[in-house]
């Protein structure tokens, strides 16, 4: 495992993070949509519920917050961005001890695994010659699942991303779980199609550990 911080996660450290921060807003229609993918995803999980929730890369946590109010668990974040960190930590969203500066390459895992660890919109952000570093250690990070929702392209590509080159990635993502980790089984998957859900054409998988 690689502990250099990569381009990209400087990037996300820095002012482009920063701003993204302050861009991004926990307004009403963002948690009816993320209150509507977390109905979906917890569905294929309703026979066993999580008891300890780990995300990487929440931001100021829209995830979070509408999964707290689906989901009675200890949560958790790995998150490299500073600023958003604090807002986590000030909106009393996790407590300190539950944060940890760090990114998908580089965390700790949790001694005692979670039940479930995930990336909402993260992995595009990893170049994918870092990918398998980031989700072998999410993987280590979960005793039970592994819920991944991403953009989707069939054939790996790298996008430009607000005028910036080489931050942006798009691939099949499900696939290279299922490809890298045999011993998941795909639960269920989705799209989020932005003219019917908000969210930005995002596909997510839930996969459990055999
Ligand atoms: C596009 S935002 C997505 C935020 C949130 N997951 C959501 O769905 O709203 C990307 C977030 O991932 C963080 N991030 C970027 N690269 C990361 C990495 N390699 N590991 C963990 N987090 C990362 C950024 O700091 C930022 O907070």
């Amino acid at each position: 495992m690689s502990q250099d911080k990569t381009e990209q996660v400087k990037f996300w450290q820095g002012d482009f993070g920063d701003n993204y921060v302050d861009r991004n807003a926990v307004s009403f229609e963002q948690m009816r949509m993320r209150i509507s993918l977390w109905v979906k995803i917890f569905g294929h999980m309703a026979h066993d519920m999580p008891k300890s929730i780990l995300e990487v890369g929440p931001n100021i946590g829209l995830n979070l917050r509408a999964m707290q109010m689906l989901c009675e668990a200890e949560y958790f974040a790995v998150e490299p961005n500073a600023k958003a960190r604090e807002v986590l930590i000030k909106d009393g969203v996790l407590p300190e001890a539950n944060v940890q500066d760090a990114f998908a390459g580089n965390f700790a895992v949790p001694e005692k695994p979670v039940d479930l660890a995930f990336t909402s919109g993260v992995m595009i952000h990893i170049h994918h010659d870092d990918l398998l570093d980031a989700c072998r250690n999410i993987y280590n990070s979960s005793c039970k699942y592994i819920v991944c929702n991403e953009y989707f392209s069939d054939k790996p590509e790298i996008l430009q991303y607000r005028d910036h080159g080489d931050k942006l990635f798009k691939r099949d993502y499900g696939s290279f779980w299922l490809e890298n980790f045999p011993d998941l089984k795909c639960l269920g998957y989705g799209f989020e199609w932005k003219v019917m859900t908000g969210m930005d054409n995002a596909t997510w998988w839930v996969f459990e550990k055999r």
